[in-house]
């Protein structure tokens, strides 16, 4: 069967709002479901899921599609694995069809590290990872904890990596690029070795460990490069992706040490910040696992001051995320040692939201016998109330602090009332939708040519009416876009645009254009008046087009009886070799 054939029986038998739906909130309204979209920074819901047309589309950064390009965009999967998941969901086995897989530029460096991967877990399991091993087995990593997270070992010779590349036509300049060479050498020996890998999966480098006796640095990691930043890594992502929408929430932790423990009893939807400052691209990153953040940071004085550092960083991203304390400089890793999953996972149902544990420091070093620094006190944490944007619990904590400095609830409340309008005022002008490229303007006739599409993608009358006045647009990609429309009409005898999205499949420019057009807002409902007021500002717009072409041409031409030939064409096209249609519009 044709792939696009069996797509669309697999896509007739599952309801795009189920799908999306269980991976973002969705809320009705009118007749279409309403959420936050996946594929921009944003915290309002401009995505709007369509179960008529089973598509969905976000009107603020303009993607589109119907349920394969939503999965295949949000779990970063090939066509044909969206096609195989939502199959078997369904009953349908997709295991025999071809479906032209993308080639990325990059694979060949992917594939360079899967193989350095694989060659440092065979050095694990020889004779000379021994010593390794046993360092491993002290710490409790077990073999299947060893085997899951890809855990290896490089060895002290100083170039067996880089010949064994070497050999397989990696040239050094391209090794000593992706960081797995240095020089003439590798860049690792001797270390426990950990993959990292992007937030789909793929391994981008490596974080090697000394597991003996050693001055040397604890953690040397691949330098950053074209796949790799380790500013932007979170390490564990694209695993904690499934494991954050089961649990409905994610964990971040410090050290990926601290990860591999958590996971190991059964805590695993977490990430690691890998002893790294909380980047811009890490907070979008984790906002899309789960909008339940909790932040479990080492319990020394440097993981306190990270866990405020973060959850202020979140807030201002829009989320107040929770906080867990590890009591006693612990980290996860030996706290999970020393006390066990159960009390871990007690740990973990302790956490306050980020306000309140900003709060509580705030409590620290001030010294409540002097009124100013009481005074200060209150007034930092008016701020912080301020901050969190919750007016319940705005009230509970103006309440309690009222009680506990035995200060009137009036006079807090309107400080915070103060502090509010001064927050409004500061935050007011920058809107969301400033963040975001202003799309141009289009002129009247692109906005002709794309409205009199999204009618012929909903309605087929209209595509009838297009083939009956030999419509012929003005552009390439209008051109090109509905003669695909007409194709997929005749061959379908109906026209639905999830179905066109799947059909469009391997055009991306055409897809792109689909997009467009689709994300801009169109009126749905036609009528013929409006239709034949479209097709004219096209008309017009192709003939004055034409007008000029022929003007140009009769001007390079010299030949005199030809550049009569063509002013006679433009004169006919100037007197109106109109189409009758035109007739038909009421002026
Ligand atoms: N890190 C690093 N280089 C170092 C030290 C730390 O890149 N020299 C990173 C590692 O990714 C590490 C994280 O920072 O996972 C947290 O550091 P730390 O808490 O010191 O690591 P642990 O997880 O405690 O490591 P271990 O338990 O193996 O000592
Ligand atoms: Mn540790």
């Amino acid at each position: 069967m044709e792939h696009n054939d069996l797509a669309n029986e697999i896509r007739n038998k599952v309801d795009i709002v189920d799908v999306i739906g269980e991976r973002i909130p969705l809320v009705k309204k009118g007749r279409n479901f309403f959420g936050v979209c996946p594929f921009h920074d944003d915290t309002n819901p401009s995505m709007s899921v369509s179960r008529e047309k089973q598509i969905f589309r976000c009107f603020s950064c303009g993607t589109s599609g119907n349920v394969f390009t939503f999965l295949m965009n949000y779990e970063h999967k090939e066509f044909k694995e969206v096609l195989q998941e939502l199959g078997s969901q369904v009953g349908i086995s997709v295991s025999n069809i071809k479906v032209p897989k993308r080639a990325s530029k990059y694979d060949n460096l992917y594939n360079a590290y899967q193989l350095t991967c694989k060659y440092f877990q065979n050095n694990l399991v020889s004779p000379y990872g021994k010593a390794a091993r046993i360092y491993l087995d002290e710490r409790g990593l077990k073999d299947d904890i060893i085997k899951e997270f890809e855990i290896g070992l490089s060895l002290p010779q100083r170039n067996d990596l880089t010949l064994l590349l070497q050999s397989k036509n990696y040239d050094l300049s391209q090794l000593n690029d992706i960081g797995l060479s240095a020089g003439s050498n590798d860049s690792y020996s001797d270390r426990i070795m950990f993959p990292l890998y992007d937030p789909y999966g793929k391994i981008v480098g490596f974080s090697g460990r000394i597991y003996k006796e050693s001055n040397q640095s604890k953690y040397v990691n691949t330098k950053d490069t074209v796949l790799f930043k380790k500013g932007d890594c979170l390490y564990h992502y694209h695993k904690a992706v499934d494991e954050a929408r089961v649990s409905k929430s994610i964990i971040i932790m410090e050290g990926f040490m601290d990860v591999i423990r958590a996971y190991s009893i059964g805590v695993k939807n977490t990430v690691a910040l890998m002893g790294t400052a909380f980047t811009d691209s890490q907070s979008r990153l984790i906002k899309r696992l789960s909008k339940n953040i909790i932040l479990c940071l080492d319990g020394d004085p440097p993981g306190r001051h990270a866990a405020l550092k973060i959850g202020e960083k979140l807030l201002e991203d829009g989320i107040e995320a929770k906080v867990i304390t590890i009591p006693n400089n612990d980290d996860p890793d030996s706290y999970i040692i020393k006390m066990g999953k159960e009390k871990f996972l007690s740990l973990i149902d302790t956490a306050i939201p980020f306000g309140d544990y900003k709060i509580s420091a705030l409590k620290e070093n001030v010294n409540f016998k002097s009124d100013e620094d009481l005074a200060l006190y209150i007034q930092n944490v008016i701020q912080e109330v301020v901050k969190i944007n919750d007016e319940i619990r705005a009230e509970i904590i103006l309440k309690k602090l009222a009680k506990d400095y035995n200060i009137g609830y009036n006079t807090l409340e309107k400080r915070f009332r103060q502090l509010q309008q001064n927050q409004q005022e500061k935050i007011s002008p920058i809107k969301i939708e400033d963040k975001l490229p202003k799309k141009p303007r289009k002129s009247k006739y692109i906005i002709a040519i794309e409205q009199v599409i999204y009618y012929m993608l909903n309605h087929e009358e209209v595509i009838e009416k297009v083939e009956e006045e030999k419509m012929i647009f003005p552009s390439n990609e209008a051109r090109i876009l509905t003669n695909e429309i007409i194709y997929f009409y005749r061959n379908h005898r109906y026209i639905d645009i999830a179905s066109f999205y799947t059909y469009l499949q391997d055009k991306p420019d055409l897809l792109q254009y689909l997009n467009e057009i689709v994300s801009s807002n169109y009126k749905e409902d036609w009528n013929e008046d409006d239709l034949y007021a479209y097709f004219k500002v096209i008309e017009d717009y192709r003939l004055s087009q034409e007008i000029k072409r022929l003007e140009k041409l009769m001007k390079e031409e010299s030949d005199c009886l030809e550049q009569a030939k063509i002013a006679e064409q433009i004169r006919k096209l100037r007197l109106g070799e109109k189409k009758t249609w035109l007739e038909k519009l009421k002026h």
